[in-house]
């Protein structure tokens, strides 16, 4: 049994995660419950982790350095680092606060876990880095070039861990997730939105043509990349995709919603979105060489499940703030 951190373990990944590891490990969860979206869902997804197993959770702030070293002490075996200020469009509108929590709280992050001897550290990292598109897929070779305040911010954290890993031998690995879906994901992502109108025939809005494309990736998959870094060393200093490795146009997304749901929805298109990426696609098979990645859920199947979730949880809707 090892004691693992998951900072931003109220979240959507932090707590799938968590709910992974609570039976097998002492697991500690890290997180502010920020209202980007609604606590009242953070606590929800606590709820379910706790259902699983005695996870210990410390609310508090990675940008307040004191508190992390309080949490990330030299019992701590491994840290998932989760927390962010998540969300690009949010990113292009105050840049400064994705600059602190995921910039300054990941250098916190760092700081306590090196102070601390802890044995890996895993970032949550995004497909966001890339930004304009050279050529697809995206390899980790592929130049780096965010289009969003966000994607900065995610970038600059890969740094970071791997200056922790060469300057400081901490080891420390970054995971660059391509759009993340299932049950419990965040209000604000596409998937979500749509399917939250589009179960109640409420026109939706999509944000250019619709041929945008996305490498959408079911949420057991990162899971398991993620448990896979318990086990080697292989991918430390390394920053690596972790997606779903096929592409999906907006288009064809909303064609398959309607399939499952048989939404009567209008499709209302609207001007594109600074900040937004035009296309995703994940090269994984450094990630397969590595830690063993592949991915398993295809987008159909991924998308069933997740609608299934949400009509069983529809009476959470009205808590999710205006916007969403
Ligand atoms: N969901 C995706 O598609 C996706 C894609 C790429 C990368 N990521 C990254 O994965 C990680 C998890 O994303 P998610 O979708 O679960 O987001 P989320 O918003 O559901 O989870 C993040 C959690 O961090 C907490 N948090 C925010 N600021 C904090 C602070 N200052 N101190 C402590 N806790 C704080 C929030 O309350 C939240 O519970 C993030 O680092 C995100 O950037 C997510």
């Amino acid at each position: 049994m090892s004691k693992i951190v998951i900072t931003g373990g109220a979240g959507f990944i932090g707590s799938h995660l968590a709910e992974a590891l609570v039976s097998d490990h002492e697991v500690v969860i890290i997180d502010n419950l920020d209202d980007y979206y609604s606590p009242a869902l953070k606590r929800r997804n606590l709820d379910c982790v706790m259902a699983k197993g005695d996870a210990i959770f410390v609310r508090g702030d990675i940008t307040d350095l004191a508190f992390v070293r309080s949490v990330i002490d030299d019992t701590v075996d491994y840290v998932y680092h989760e927390a962010a200020q998540a969300g690009v469009r949010i990113s292009v509108r105050d840049p400064f606060k994705p600059n602190t929590v995921n910039v300054t709280g990941t250098l916190n992050v760092l700081t306590a876990a090196r102070d601390a001897g802890v044995k890996r550290v895993i970032n949550a990292s995004s497909s966001s880095v890339y930004g304009t598109v050279q050529y697809l897929p995206f390899d980790e070779n592929h130049p780096t070039i965010p289009v969003s305040p966000y994607g900065i911010s995610k970038l600059a954290a890969e740094h970071y861990c791997r200056i922790f890993y060469e300057v400081y031998g901490l080891p420390a690995v970054s995971l660059r997730y391509f759009t993340v879906y299932g049950p419990r994901m965040r209000p604000d992502l596409a998937i979500s939105i749509f399917t939250r109108k589009m179960l109640k025939n409420e026109p939706i809005t999509v944000y250019g043509d619709g041929e945008q494309t996305r490498d959408f990736t079911f949420i057991d998959d990162i899971v398991k990349a993620n448990l896979n870094l318990l086990k080697t060393g292989a991918a430390d200093g390394y920053a690596m995709n972790v997606g779903g490795g096929q592409r999906i146009t907006l288009n064809d997304l909303i064609a398959l919603i309607r399939e499952i749901t048989g939404s009567a929805s209008e499709v209302v298109y609207s001007q594109r979105q600074k900040g937004d990426a035009e296309h995703t696609l994940a090269e994984i098979s450094l990630a397969g060489k590595l830690i063993g990645y592949r991915p398993e859920v295809s987008i159909g199947g991924g998308l069933g499940r997740f609608i299934e979730w949400y009509r069983g949880e529809v009476r959470w809707v009205p808590s999710m703030p205006a916007g969403f």
